[in-house]
């Protein structure tokens, strides 16, 4: 089948870009390797030994063997504790340290990633895809790689131990342990079979059952009890006849399995009786055979069934390297020249989020001259913010252009364009640092004290910071926990200022403030205003009275626009929202 070969490939693929990663730290690989080889050296040793202990204590009664032997067998394990060490530290070693770089590599590139990315994944989920999936492919590239080679290499060794002991039994027991694998898969394939089809009786037994219940009514009306009865008997009927078959295939798969060992190990017996009337084998030479049968098939075993450690490690490295493989955001700007007056448009601007069957936004055309202030308005979900998110580039516009200074934004480096861009989000994220770190954010982080102290005056926020038990070195708790929705806003409203960029975005910055505050901060915004192009978002109408235009939103289109008293005037959308807000009182 074609469709298995791509798959087969992909998973080549997967797994040598796992490689890849393991291939970094080489030399820790190959000391591990080393220990490996140590390990089934030791390992192979042992098992040959057991036939000149045997012989030599027991058969001929040799005292020199008895001399030499304890100091072989704890010689050997020795040996083989120091290879088992070196392989299992290394492998753990490597293991942790491509998940770390695995980890560590995703979530730089997941900083870098357009905002559009996790519309449709949500961030907790990505977060777990980070923890997890890098766990499982620790177990993948180590774990698996660990088992492959160390059992490899310990079948290897007692093959060749049993070819030391007798060519004749190895030779027919490659011949005999293929035959009795196929044994064993074919008498496990009819039970599996078997198990199959149960599962299938047991979720149409419950379908009939549970329909016929749930439609009581009908069935009731319609007289429909007997074949509803009919139904599930028959059901059940060929659910206990699986059940019996499976049963029978179980226990006649066992015998089976059983009676080919035993076939097997009669064939061996009677070949190495042959061989010892020759005088070829001896007792221990059998025994060491035996042995090294024995420790071979558990390694076998594992051979066959890391593939499935080695699939799940795949499948979590490839939802790794989807992320690693999206493109980052693109950043290709530069030309633009670095000082600009901040004159921004829109030109017939549309925007549609991914698997959203409507456009958020929608022909938007709007001017904003340097200095002047644009407000904003507009009911819950008609695109506010989804507007102003273009600013930045956190968002591309599907259709239309959005200009700075008259050139398209993608002419500006990325880095470039956001420094100029102060912006209090509508909802307020503060880190697990200090209140002075949480102001002087990012790119602010050398602001000085003095100049993080006026910020903090400026947003009206000095007076509680101070009254924290450490000032501005206080740690605001994991997401700012300790602080109130308005202390919050005060902050990010410091940040902004502290900032002092060209282009000033508040949306909703005071949404979460009591009237006084408010005004207190109005005015202190007023000030920071002067000199900007400045973005108001507001459901408050009176925070807007001053602004140079206010645009009304509707529905992801501007409806109305003009100033305060000329768009009431006009007695529309925004006299209609007007009126509410003093009907109400706020
Ligand atoms: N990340 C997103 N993915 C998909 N749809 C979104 C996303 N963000 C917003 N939307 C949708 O886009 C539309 C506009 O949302 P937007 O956040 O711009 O509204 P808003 O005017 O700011 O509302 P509010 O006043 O409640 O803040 C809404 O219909 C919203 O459901
Ligand atoms: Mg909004």
């Amino acid at each position: 089948m074609p469709e298995h070969g791509d798959d087969r490939g992909r998973v080549a693929r997967g797994y040598g870009r796992l490689l890849g990663y393991t291939r970094r730290f080489w030399p820790v690989l190959a000391a591990a390797i080393i220990g490996m080889l140590i390990e089934a050296f030791a390992a192979g040793a042992f098992t040959w030994m057991m036939q000149p202990l045997i012989d030599g204590t027991f058969v001929e009664r040799d005292p020199n063997v008895l001399r030499w032997m304890p100091f072989a067998v704890v010689g050997l394990f020795l040996l083989r504790g120091i290879g088992v060490f070196l392989a299992g530290y290394g492998m753990a070693y490597v293991g942790r340290r491509v998940v770390e770089t695995l980890r560590g590599e995703t979530f730089a590139h997941l900083l870098r990633l357009p905002v559009g990315y996790y519309a449709g994944e949500n961030s907790a989920r990505l977060v777990a895809r980070l923890t997890f999936n890098a766990e499982l492919v620790a177990d993948a590239s180590a774990e698996s790689l660990k088992v492959i080679i160390t059992d490899t290499l310990l079948v290897v060794a007692m093959v060749v131990v049993m070819l030391m002991q007798s060519v004749r039994m190895t030779l027919t027991l490659a011949f005999l342990m293929p035959m009795v694998a196929v044994v064993v898969w074919f008498a496990g394939r009819r039970f599996r079979n078997i198990s199959q089809r149960m599962l299938g009786t047991v979720s149409e037994a419950t379908r009939v059952a549970g329909e016929a219940l749930a439609g009581l009514d009908a069935v009731k009306v319609y007289g429909g009890e007997q074949a509803a009865e009919e139904r599930y008997r028959i059901l059940s009927a060929r659910r206990r006849r699986l059940h019996l078959k499976g049963s029978a295939a179980k226990s006649l798969s066992t015998t089976l399995v059983q009676l080919s060992a035993a076939i097997a190990l009669a064939i061996l017996i009677y070949i190495a009786g042959r061989e010892a009337a020759e005088g070829t084998m001896t007792a221990g030479a059998f025994t060491s055979m035996m042995v090294a049968m024995a420790a071979m098939l558990p390694s076998l075993k594992r051979i066959t069934s890391v593939q499935d450690t080695m699939q799940k490690g795949l499948t979590a490295a490839e939802s790794l390297f989807d992320i690693l493989d999206t493109a980052p955001e693109p950043d290709d700007g530069g030309a633009a020249p670095l000082a600009i007056c901040g004159r921004i448009e829109y030109r017939q601007v549309s925007l549609r989020y991914d698997g959203a069957n409507h456009e958020a936004l929608a022909d938007i055309d709007l001017l904003a001259e340097p200095g002047t202030i644009t407000a904003i308005v507009g009911r819950s979900g008609s695109g506010k913010t989804s507007l102003i998110r273009l600013l930045p580039r956190l968002l591309e516009p599907g259709q239309g252009q959005v200009l700075l200074d008259g050139r398209p934004l993608a002419d500006y480096g990325l880095a470039q364009l956001r420094q100029q861009i102060a912006w209090v989000s509508q909802s307020v994220v503060l880190f697990d640092d200090t209140v002075a770190a949480n102001i002087a954010f990012g790119a602010l982080a050398d602001a000085s004290p003095q100049a993080i102290e006026a910020a903090a005056r400026a947003a009206n926020a000095l007076e509680f910071i101070q009254a924290l038990p450490d000032g501005f070195q206080t740690r605001v708790g994991e997401v700012g926990s300790l602080l109130s929705g308005g202390q919050r806003q005060r902050l990010a409203i410091a940040r902004a200022i502290l900032k002092d960029a060209p282009i000033l975005i508040l949306d909703e910055a005071t949404s979460a403030l009591d009237t006084e505050s408010e005004r207190q901060i109005q005015d202190a915004l007023a000030h920071v205003m002067r000199n900007r192009t400045t973005f108001v978002i507001a459901h408050r109408l009176s925070t807007i009275e001053h602004a140079d235009q206010v645009l009304v939103m509707d529905a992801g289109r501007i409806v109305e626009r003009g100033r305060h008293d000329q768009l009431l005037a006009a007695d529309g959308l925004y006299a209609g929202l007007y009126r509410m807000q003093f009907s109400r009182g706020t």
